[in-house]
């Protein structure tokens, strides 16, 4: 069978994307099958063999031809964080080709990629969230009614991001227009979050060997004012699986994870995030493309749970060709 492994996109996560790429590249098995690194920049889709050598994509049928005869793909493992592989788009495309992937379906990645339209959601649903407030690009702001509504200290959060880009802490009404303009970078929507003071732990929920499984808890110390882009991937912070929590806190936290997973009909992996306060978790937000690292969350879940990283991308393609 002929494998795609996507990487790259067209966000801010693109380097986080090519090093969770290498990693599936690395540990799918290829006793069974012939793996294809597919590079999906704005400017390029291109398939890189093993001396870096870059050949077109076709996007026609989603085929390469590298030495001339046509190679189509049996399954596609989207590495991509971020846009177009975690918000939608190359889901939509692949469905349309009848090209099996590794993700959830279109409509569950669009709205798990936009943290208000979730969050709205699975509010509604019953799932404890933090108090927010939404503003668009062009919105007059009103930084006294924000924090009426909020509080301090409170988030800024681009809607459409993720690894932290395009998120501040903020402590003070005045330094509300910058958080907000640093978020506009990222996307022309944005989500102000009361700031909730409480354990912050990571759920993973994967579809494993046919059922759904729920992973070790992490839990999120980080050593920064949040769990920011340095406290994710420079190693200030520490991630502590299993958490510290008593059973119950594990029991009930895990549970939610997997709701969520199940209310949305979301497939493959998915990484919740929530803050615990008063013995009530919190979500934060779904990642449906998490980090895939040796260092990542997820896979370090899976590792605590016996599941080793050739074994759990493995599996994904399995699920995937199912
Ligand atoms: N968005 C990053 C890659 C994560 O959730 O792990
Ligand atoms: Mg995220």
């Amino acid at each position: 069978k002929n494998i795609a492994i996507l990487m790259g996109g067209y966000s801010s996560e693109y380097q986080i994307s090519l090093k969770s790429g290498n990693v599936v590249y690395q540990h799918l098995n290829r006793e069974i099958y012939n793996l294809f690194r597919v590079h999906i920049f704005p400017d390029k889709w291109v398939y890189v063999d093993d001396n870096e050598a870059e050949f077109p994509v076709d996007k026609h049928d989603f085929s390469i031809s590298p030495k001339g005869e046509k190679i189509n793909f049996d399954a596609v493992f989207i590495a991509i964080h971020g846009s177009p592989g975690e918000d939608g788009y190359i889901q939509a495309y692949l469905d349309l080709l009848n090209i099996p992937h590794t993700s959830c379906g279109f409509y569950q990645a669009a709205l798990t990629f936009n943290k208000r339209d979730c969050l709205s959601v699975l509010k509604a649903y019953g799932i404890p969230c933090a108090a927010s407030f939404y503003i668009n690009k062009g919105d007059i702001i009103n930084t006294s009614y924000i924090v009426a509504k909020v509080g301090l200290p409170c988030f800024v959060k681009a809607n459409k991001a993720g690894s932290s880009f395009g998120v501040s802490k903020v402590h003070k009404e005045e330094d509300l227009p910058r958080a907000i303009e640093y978020s506009f970078k990222e996307d022309d929507e944005i989500i102000i979050e009361s700031f909730l003071d409480g354990t912050e732990v990571s759920v993973g929920v994967i579809q494993y060997r046919g059922e759904t499984m729920v992973l070790p808890v992490t839990e999120i110390v980080s050593e920064n004012d949040f769990f920011d882009y340095n406290a994710k991937y420079l190693g200030q912070s520490q991630e502590i699986t299993p958490a510290r929590l008593s059973a119950e806190m594990t029991a009930k936290v895990s549970e939610i994870a997997k709701k969520v997973y199940d209310i949305l009909k979301l497939k493959g992996f998915s990484r919740s995030e929530y803050i615990i306060v008063n013995d009530i978790p919190h979500l934060l937000e779904i990642n449906t493309i998490p980090g895939l690292t040796t260092e990542s969350i997820l896979p370090q879940q899976a590792g605590v749970a016996g599941i080793s990283l050739k074994e759990l991308f493995n599996n994904a393609v399995e699920e995937a060709l199912k």
